[in-house]
């Protein structure tokens, strides 16, 4: 299917009517200083504002110009990571925080909505998890099982999902889960932090990050905040040189927006089995259609190269299930922090002061972990007893989860090895307009970007975290690291941590 506009393009950016706020211009405290303006970050700069605390935001683009902008804004406690897998890895006990954690951050989003009177298209509906034909008994089985023993015993097994037309089979009804409009629930999340004396600063990139008794945060205009704590709520922590980055690792997702006849598909959350795995909601757009959001096609970080035949891939998928489907208007991708052992990291920053705070760690549930973070980096801030503290902590050691930690180190490890590969290209001669591609040159390898005027600009291929070689994604027209995950725009500026700083030009 041909899918139209080529540029990615997010359907939430359409419609957000986000703040407009201006970046820091001098030196300032607070309470707290909240680094991140996305639903993490804005969450917890809620949460503490609601409990009287000053609290000022640093973001380095706008509110929600991150993955928040990206997500597709699933409000579940039915998690990718499996009820069953969480009780091996955690335990029985652990399962049970995990689900009640999920389940009360729907719950404060519902409330919050509620109280601040956010138009933001909240809505509770069903979930839904199927698999492929003949393997049902086994996951859906355990998983019906295990979530019970998390807790969630109004979890069902049914004959198939409403869906007309799609036969699934056998799946997982998961009542009372939600959805919204994530960058409108951001705007009014940032508006209620504003009224209630918060601050919000943007277009202001957090430079230095130092804990203490005088919590310290520099910009890179040169101005600091002063604060009793930090929250460094960044997607991936971009004041953690290498610990969490060991933890977790980044995947790019695939989302297609397609227009369907409105009514035609039954509002729901849906999930498939498969690995990576489909992920599928409506969202209502107009009075004649409304968008079906599909999404998939995951894989690490600046390890794939067929980046635009996945959304391809993704169309032809739901184009067999629903074939209502007549134009795609929105593709995009985001990214997704993956922790080895199935959980956010939210919680005292490791080896650091005792102030620093980070969240992190999505794992495909940014929206209800952000909301998480709110309460419990709030308690945690305050001083308070935390029954998901020790869950979420982010030095936590899962001994079960060992195999899963050694393999991704070992994939890391692999990447090294395009310091010495050859080249793609073996001239800039040989880069398309719009296009980018790696070129040895000597020792060194170039980072070649052609602009759509012909002009080529060229940087050096050495990511400035710990030293992986970048590699083009052609449908984000970016320079993604293989390592962990950190994204340079077509020109090397930083688009996603841990790297703190551009693409050097090249020698
Ligand atoms: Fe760590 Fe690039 S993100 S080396």
């Amino acid at each position: 299917m041909e899918l139209t506009p080529r540029a990615t393009t997010s359907i939430w950016r359409r419609t957000a009517g986000l703040p407009h706020l201006s970046r820091l211009e001098r030196n300032t405290q607070a309470d707290v200083c909240v680094v991140g303006a996305g639903i993490a970050g804005l969450s917890i700069a809620y949460e503490l504002s609601r409990a009287g605390r000053s609290v000022i935001v640093l973001e380095a683009g706008e509110v929600g110009s991150g993955e928040t902008g990206r997500t597709t804004a699933h409000l579940a406690n039915a998690l990718d990571e499996r009820y069953f897998e969480i009780a091996h890895r955690h335990g029985e006990r652990g399962a049970q925080l995990a689900a009640s954690s999920h389940t009360q951050a729907i719950d404060e989003i519902e409330s919050i909505v509620k109280r601040e009177k956010l138009d933001c298209e909240f809505e509770r509906l069903n979930g839904y998890l199927f698999t492929q034909p003949g393997d049902y008994q086994e996951v859906l089985n355990r998983e019906l099982e295990a979530s019970h023993q998390a807790g969630l015993h109004e979890v069902e097994l049914i004959s198939r999902t409403p869906l007309a037309g799609f036969e699934t089979g056998p799946c997982l009804r998961f009542p009372n889960q939600g959805q919204f409009h994530p960058l409108k629930y951001l705007s009014g999340l940032a508006g209620a932090v504003l009224k209630m004396g918060g601050s919000i600063y943007t277009n202001t990139r957090a430079s230095k990050i130092q804990g203490g008794a005088q919590a310290r945060v520099e910009t890179s205009e040169g101005f600091a905040v002063t604060a009793g704590s930090v929250v460094v709520a960044t997607n991936t922590p971009v004041n953690d040189w290498v610990t969490m980055h060991t933890k977790q690792a980044a995947y790019r997702s695939y989302v297609i927006g397609a227009h369907v006849p409105k009514g035609s598909v039954t509002r729901a959350l849906y999930w498939d089995t498969l690995d990576p795995f489909h992920y599928v909601r409506v969202q209502a757009d107009s009075e004649a259609h409304d968008v079906l959001l599909v999404g998939g096609e995951d894989h690490q970080t600046g390890q794939a190269h067929d980046t635009e035949e996945r959304f391809g891939r993704l169309a032809d998928w739901a184009l067999q299930r629903f074939p209502m489907i007549k134009y795609v208007p929105y593709v995009w991708s985001g990214q997704v922090m993956e922790p080895v052992d199935g959980l956010a990291f939210i919680g005292r920053n490791p080896g650091d002061e005792p102030n620093v705070f980070i969240a992190t760690g999505d794992s495909g549930s940014g929206m209800t972990h952000g909301a998480i973070a709110g309460l419990l980096l709030t308690d945690l801030i305050l001083g308070k007893e935390n029954p998901w503290a020790g869950l979420y902590d982010p030095a936590r050691i899962s001994l079960r989860s060992a195999g899963t930690y050694l393999a991704q180190t070992a994939n890391t490890i692999a990447q090294y090895a395009d310091l010495i590969s050859p080249g793609e290209i073996n001239s800039p001669e040989d880069v398309r307009p719009g296009a980018g591609a790696i070129l040895r040159r000597g020792l060194h390898k170039v980072a070649v970007y052609r602009d759509q005027e012909g002009g080529l600009h060229e940087f050096s291929a050495v990511c400035p975290h710990l030293g992986c070689i970048v590699s083009w994604n052609p449908s984000e027209k970016s320079w993604d690291c293989p390592c962990h995950g950190s994204r340079f725009d077509a020109l090397g500026a930083v688009v996603n941590g841990p790297a703190d700083s551009g693409l050097k030009w090249a020698q």
